[in-house]
């Protein structure tokens, strides 16, 4: 697999966002809610069902591009448990369109080393589509590179109750249990991917919309009015370069801060009121 900058055109807007990258500070792990494609098909006096078929492009552009600079996983909302409540024919498109991408993409997939898996509540899945997505998982389970996760019925609530009924369920086993954060974090259905340090939403919202409400305790937000079908690959590495321009603190109070002069100050202000 060629990396990202060898494929790039010199001068083309991709190129100029690469170009801004630095690519000893990627995120590790880029989390993306696909919103606006309903939007998208409005916009044109098309069905909503033309805007999910225009979203799986930019699905394979994330996919590649992510693989190609070396960030280690990516996780898009494909699905939420409240996607049901979506007119059946639409459903049945977007489980179309979900079998389309895992048959067409599974040689790309492999060429470009990357694993895939499923999140969500799997098993309550038509069958075919739990077949499509095992087979794809133990077709790329020897890759080494970009851990591509799907969020498919997938709910961050939902998440956090499975992980708990886990740790109870063993210990009605009669198993030792801690509920701790990393107990929890070990019983997620993400518990062998690092926390994203950066979420993308499409399309304007700003919500999380229930979207890895666990894991995203620390990560930067990145919202663009950008509707899903138009996030190319310029559009991905701009937000890798807004992110890059934050200041992560964690709590703390970074690198910039003056600890020192603050100190000073708080011991003037105890010195005041005292
Ligand atoms: C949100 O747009 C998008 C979805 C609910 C589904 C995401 C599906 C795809 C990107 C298609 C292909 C996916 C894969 C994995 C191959 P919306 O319909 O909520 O848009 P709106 O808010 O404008 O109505």
């Amino acid at each position: 697999m060629k990396a990202l900058y060898e494929i790039l055109e010199p001068g083309a807007p991709e190129w100029l966002a690469a170009e801004a990258l630095d690519p000893n500070r990627l995120p590790v792990h880029v989390a993306i809610i696909m919103d606006g494609n309903g939007r998208w098909a409005k916009k044109r006096g098309l069905p909503r069902v033309a805007g999910h078929r225009a979203g799986v492009e930019p699905v394979r552009g994330a996919v590649e591009t992510c693989a190609r600079l070396g960030v280690q996983a990516l996780t898009l909302y494909a699905f939420s448990m409240e996607n049901w409540k979506r007119p059946r024919a639409e459903v049945e498109t977007l489980w179309r369109l979900l079998r389309f991408y895992l048959k067409h993409e599974l040689a790309e997939l492999n060429r470009n080393n990357v694993r895939f898996q499923a999140i969500g509540r799997i098993d309550e899945l038509p069958a075919i589509i739990q077949r499509d997505l095992q087979e794809t998982t133990v077709a790329t389970a020897a890759n080494t590179g970009l851990r591509l996760s799907l969020a498919i019925n997938y709910g961050g609530r939902s998440e956090i109750v499975d992980a708990v009924r886990v740790l109870v369920e063993k210990a009605h086993r009669g198993e030792a249990v801690e509920v701790t954060e990393e107990s929890i974090g070990a019983n997620l259905y993400t518990s062998n991917l690092p926390d994203p340090d950066l979420l993308i939403r499409t399309s304007g919202e700003m919500r999380v919309s229930n979207f890895l409400l666990w894991q995203i305790a620390y990560a930067e937000l990145y919202v663009t009015d950008t509707l899903w079908p138009d996030f190319n690959r310029t559009e991905l590495l701009r937000a890798i370069v807004e992110f890059q321009r934050r200041e992560r603190r964690f709590g703390g109070l970074g690198s910039n801060a003056d600890a020192s002069q603050d100190e000073a100050h708080s011991t003037e202000a105890v010195a005041v009121t005292r």
